[in-house]
Parts: structure tokens; C-alpha cells; sequence
């Protein structure tokens, strides 16, 4: 490596600015020369391709084929300010992930171009190279500087593990002029909207993602069970429930595919209960809602309702029961064919006919079910499922006859997700079904005849509930 004078391109001193204030380093020409020098240069590593690439390179091909005469650019994005100069954990767009392959290991500001302008697709991915240990960002930028945030990849590295030319970003804005920035982005909707429906149906890789981001989450199910004693004993327990899941969601993958929702009591019928500082309270049941991405950034989206002391209540079975009836009157007609909208209907249908049952409707179950009525749907507004994959609500800009309106089809991954909730204020009904609130969802794949439950290894049916929680807890 060379022994010159540590460089200060213009280039990297634009992406020093964030973390230049952070550097306390000496700025003497005699230091910089000093710290320039007397590094190994980092050994070449030996880098398997990623088993995605069995598919990317024909998804960008689509991409290419649906947006042919133009060059189209897809961002990884920057890294997201939390506050000040610190950042959130890194995650690429969803987008990015599936057209390239890579995952929670991307490079901030990675830009992938798929150039379609000629018969020949070209594929490039521009990122920040590792940079030479001769050069100031190296050591004295908090941001990006390798000394700080740890050694990026090389070049032929991410070309090896993606199977795509790659550049340097530096010469990311040479190229925009050399297309006299003629491009589009997924700000253009047309594009959003492809690349959000090229992921409805998963690929033999997704799938082997999404089992593994399940089994993931249902070992931070079991660590939940293992702490609902302690929990119990904590003012905040739905802290020590939350962060029991997040312990296995760093353990075995990459994150939480969403915030946990650790929601125990009343606080159950609030539905995105994320804040979770309140009590775990004997009697009480426990929803939780909660997945694991992977390092591949795959989710899996899961809840159960669980009791809390290892037993249900009459009027929780109760409640419990209808939603698990609303679940499997879905599970028993989910196939090939069926709609997103018939299957909610369908859930809709028997959480009109429990509600019904209990007295809690001003007409008949089909006057409910009317869609000037709907008011069974007071204790159950959130849909039946929603598309999951590299987002928890993935596939979410693809048009509404390509998502609810489109027929199942084989590869497929959704969620099946019924549930009631009885708020405490409620005077629409009893006194005994206040405070309650029960959902169960579960991931399912698409099969040629009919569904396959991702998460079934997770009990769902009351009896096999409480023995799994009879097992696992401490
Ligand atoms: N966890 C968010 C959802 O179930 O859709
Ligand atoms: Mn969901
Ligand atoms: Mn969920």
C-alpha cells in the first residue's frame, strides 16, 4: 500500500461532513502521514455467492423487460437519523433487498441501475468501496470511516456474493451525467408499483427465508413463555416480554421485522400497542405480536393470545374460541383461486354470527354483515391478513385488484389474522367481556391445493396452548 500523503479527495471529504465532529485526531499533516501508514492491507476474502442469485438477476431482468428504453434506479437509502448524529440500525429498502440479494450487510446509500435502455440489460451496483487506509475517512469520520464502523467489503467481494458488476459510488454521479440524469426512481409510481407486485409470489429462496425467520420467532415465543414469571413480578412487564423477543430476534436473525407488541390486559384492544409499559398481571391474557427478520430481511409476522398464569377463563376461552373458529373457517378455504376479499369475508362471517350469538348485535348476523352496517366490525377493524415477505405488510403498493382483488396463487406467503377486542369502555357489552382483547395469526404459504400453515408449530388450539405454556414456562 502506498506511503503517501493521507488523501483528502473531495469526494470523501463531502461524506466526512456528518461524522467529522466526532474525530478527536490530531489534524497535523505529520499525524495524518503517521496514521497513513504501517496498516496490512486486509486480506481477500474468499466470498460464496448467495443462493438469491438464483433468482435476481431474472426479477431485474423483469424490471428491464417492464420499463424497457429507460434506466431505472433503485436506493438501498441512507442510513435514518434517530437524533442528532445517531442513527437507527441500518436497513435497506425492501426493493433494493430483492433485486440484488443483499440483505442487512448492504452498504448505506448502495444504489443499484438497471440500465434497459438497449436490448442488452446492464445491471450495476454503486457502493462505497472500503476505503485505503492512507485516506483521512478511514480514521477520522464517525460516520463512515472504517475505523469506526467497521471494514467494508470490496468491490469484487459484493460482485462474487451478487453475481453483478459492481463501481464505486464515487463514480455514482459521473455516470448520472454521462445519462444526462435521465432515470426514474421509485418515486415514479409505475415503478413502485411493479416492484412491489414482483414480490407477490415468493421464490423457492423467500420461502426457505420465511421458514427460517418462522422457527426464529417461535423460539422468541418459547423465551416469552420462559419470562412470563418474571414478567409478572416487573412493574413494566410487557418490557421484560418485549425485550425477551428482542433477544432472540438479534440472537437468531437480524431484527424485528416490526415493533413488538407486548399487550397484556386491557391494553390487548389497542391495537398497535407498541409503547408496552404497563403490567403482566396474573388472570390477564398476553398479545403478542411480534416476528424476526432475518439477516436476509425476510419476516415472519405472529401472534398469540396467551394466559398469562397458564390458563384460560371461561369468558376468555369463550373469546379465544370464536377467534380461532374465524381463523380456521379461513385456514379450511384458502387456496388456489380464492380472493383476499373472500377470505375476509369469510372471517367476517363468523365473527358477525359469535357477536351475534352473545347478543351483541342490533340486528341479525346478516343485517351486520350488510356493508351499510358492519357492526360486528366494532370488534374487529384491522383485516383478515396482508401479503408478508421482505416487509410485514409487503407487496403494499401493488394495485388493489393485484393484492385484495387477486386470486391466490401457489408461492404466495400471507397472514391469516382474526381477532376481537372488547374495550374496557364498552357498554355495548357485558361487564365480563371488557378489557379482553384476542388475536391469532398465523404466516401461511400458498400451496397447489390449498395452504400450508408456516407457523404451525406454534400451538393455536386452547388445550395445546396451555400445555406449550405448561412446558416452557420457568
Ligand atoms: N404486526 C402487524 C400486523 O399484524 O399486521
Ligand atoms: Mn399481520
Ligand atoms: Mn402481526
Amino acid at each position: 500500500m502506498s506511503n503517501d500523503a493521507v488523501k483528502t479527495d473531495s469526494k470523501s471529504a463531502t461524506q466526512a461532513d456528518p461524522g467529522a465532529n466526532r474525530s478527536r485526531t490530531p489534524t497535523s499533516q505529520q499525524f495524518l502521514d503517521y496514521m497513513g501508514s504501517g496498516w496490512a492491507e486486509n486480506p481477500a476474502a474468499s466470498v460464496t455467492p448467495s443462493p438469491a442469485t438464483e433468482f435476481t438477476s431474472d426479477r431485474r431482468d423483469m424490471v428491464a423487460a417492464a420499463f424497457a428504453g429507460q434506466v431505472v434506479v433503485i436506493e438501498a437509502g441512507p442510513a435514518a437519523t434517530r437524533s442528532n448524529d445517531t442513527e437507527y440500525r441500518y436497513r435497506p429498502h425492501s426493493a433494493f433487498a430483492h433485486l440484488t440479494g443483499w440483505g442487512a450487510t448492504t452498504v448505506p446509500d448502495s444504489v443499484l441501475v438497471i440500465d434497459a435502455r438497449d436490448a442488452e440489460t446492464i445491471s450495476t451496483l454503486f457502493l462505497r468501496e472500503t476505503a485505503g487506509k492512507d485516506s483521512s475517512e478511514f480514521f477520522a469520520n464517525s460516520a463512515i470511516g472504517e475505523f469506526w464502523v467497521g471494514q467494508r467489503p470490496s468491490l469484487a467481494e459484493i460482485s462474487q456474493l451478487l453475481a453483478i458488476e459492481t463501481c464505486s459510488l464515487n463514480d455514482y454521479e459521473a455516470f448520472l451525467e454521462s445519462i444526462d440524469k435521465k432515470f426514474i426512481t421509485l418515486a415514479h409510481p409505475a415503478l413502485a408499483e411493479f416492484v412491489s407486485e414482483l414480490r407477490l409470489v415468493k421464490d423457492k429462496y423467500e420461502i426457505g427465508e420465511m421458514r427460517k425467520a418462522v422457527a426464529a420467532s417461535i423460539k422468541g415465543f418459547e423465551t416469552v413463555a420462559a419470562n412470563l414469571a418474571k414478567a409478572m413480578k416487573h412493574p413494566r412487564g410487557e418490557r421484560i416480554i418485549e425485550t425477551a423477543f428482542f433477544s432472540q430476534a438479534r440472537a437468531e436473525g437480524h431484527d424485528l421485522g416490526y415493533e413488538t407488541i407486548a399487550a397484556a390486559g386491557e391494553h390487548a384492544c389497542t391495537l398497535h400497542w407498541i409503547i408496552n409499559n404497563g403490567p403482566v398481571r396474573d388472570g390477564e391474557l398476553l398479545l403478542l405480536d411480534a416476528g424476526v427478520e432475518m439477516e436476509s430481511l425476510y419476516t415472519a409476522d405472529v401472534t398469540r393470545t396467551l394466559p398469562i398464569n397458564g390458563k384460560f377463563s371461561a369468558v376468555q376461552r369463550e373469546i379465544y374460541q370464536a377467534v380461532l373458529d374465524a381463523a380456521d373457517a379461513v385456514f379450511a378455504m384458502a387456496k388456489p383461486g380464492v380472493k383476499f376479499s373472500d377470505m375476509h369475508a369469510t372471517a367476517m362471517r363468523v365473527i358477525a354470527e359469535k357477536t351475534h350469538g352473545w347478543g351483541f348485535l342490533p340486528g341479525s348476523v346478516e343485517d351486520s354483515l350488510n356493508p351499510e352496517n358492519q357492526h360486528h366490525r366494532r370488534w374487529m377493524v384491522h383485516g383478515t391478513g396482508h401479503h408478508l415477505g421482505l416487509d410485514v405488510h409487503d407487496c403494499a403498493q401493488a394495485r388493489r385488484e393485484m393484492s385484495m382483488e387477486a386470486e391466490l396463487k401457489p408461492g404466495m406467503v400471507f397472514t391469516i389474522e382474526p381477532g376481537l377486542y372488547f374495550h374496557r369502555d364498552d357498554l355495548l357489552v357485558p361487564e365480563e367481556f371488557r378489557g379482553i382483547g384476542v388475536r391469532i395469526e398465523d404466516d401461511v404459504l400458498v400451496t397447489e391445493t390449498g395452504v400450508e400453515n408456516l407457523t404451525g408449530a406454534l400451538p393455536r388450539k386452547v388445550e395445546e396452548l396451555e400445555a406449550w405454556m405448561a412446558q416452557h414456562s420457568a
